[in-house]
């Protein structure tokens, strides 16, 4: 396979599920965030950033994504009231991104600028991890309160998350599963190498 710079901190990024609580130093937070700003967009503002660095305010939206999710079923209940457990995993920022309604696909728009940041954290030495939990805070009876304290326009929809912040754990072993039969080639292409 050809390879390159790029193409190496894509193929090296893995989600990252412990953190130090080490802040991001300001310089690079902002070339994480342009760089989820520079991604394909449906209209300018397709988007909504709300970028939090308040470890108190990051504590209440993890907890209350608790409370919501664990009402979703089973899974999650054993999941989520495991002792101690955390879904920002400690992380010191988390986005949100929200996506404007009015756009038919908002979601694929947040998902172009949580990639696009994923990828710049990585060649910046900053771990992360894609993250729904923290959404389903905005799944209750306190999603108004949410929407208003993270300043998220009327008519958007928070949509996704991303966890930032400096690895706390070994790096995580790559699962070749993934390139396995979920190709298919037509025409003159080669079949799978892996
Ligand atoms: C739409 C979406 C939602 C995700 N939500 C979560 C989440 O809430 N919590 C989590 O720990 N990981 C979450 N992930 C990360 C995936 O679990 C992870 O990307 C996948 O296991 C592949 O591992 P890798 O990122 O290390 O390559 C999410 C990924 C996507 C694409």
């Amino acid at each position: 396979m050809t390879s390159n710079e790029t193409i190496n901190v894509i193929m090296s990024r893995r989600s990252v599920r412990a953190y130090k609580p080490d802040p991001i130093p300001k310089d690079i937070l902002t070339a994480i965030l342009e760089s989820g700003q520079a991604a394909p967009y449906v209209s300018p503002d397709s988007r909504y950033f709300s970028v939090i660095q308040d470890r108190g305010m990051i504590s209440r939206l993890s907890e209350a994504a608790k409370a919501e999710g664990m009402k979703l079923g089973d899974f999650q209940r054993e999941m989520f009231s495991a002792p101690g457990f955390d879904g920002t995993y400690g992380a010191p920022v988390v986005i949100v991104l929200s996506g404007n309604e009015s756009t038919i696909q908002h979601e694929a728009v947040c998902a172009a600028s949580i990639q696009n940041m994923l990828i710049a954290a990585k060649s910046l030495g900053v771990a992360s991890c894609w993250a729904y939990f923290p959404i389903f805070a905005f799944h209750g009876a306190e999603a108004e309160a949410w929407q208003k304290e993270l300043q998220i326009p009327d008519g958007y929809k928070p949509c996704a998350a991303v966890l930032l912040g400096y690895s706390a754990e070994a790096p995580s072993v790559e699962s070749a599963a993934r390139y396995r039969n979920t190709v298919a080639y037509f025409g003159a292409g080669e079949t799978a190498a892996r």
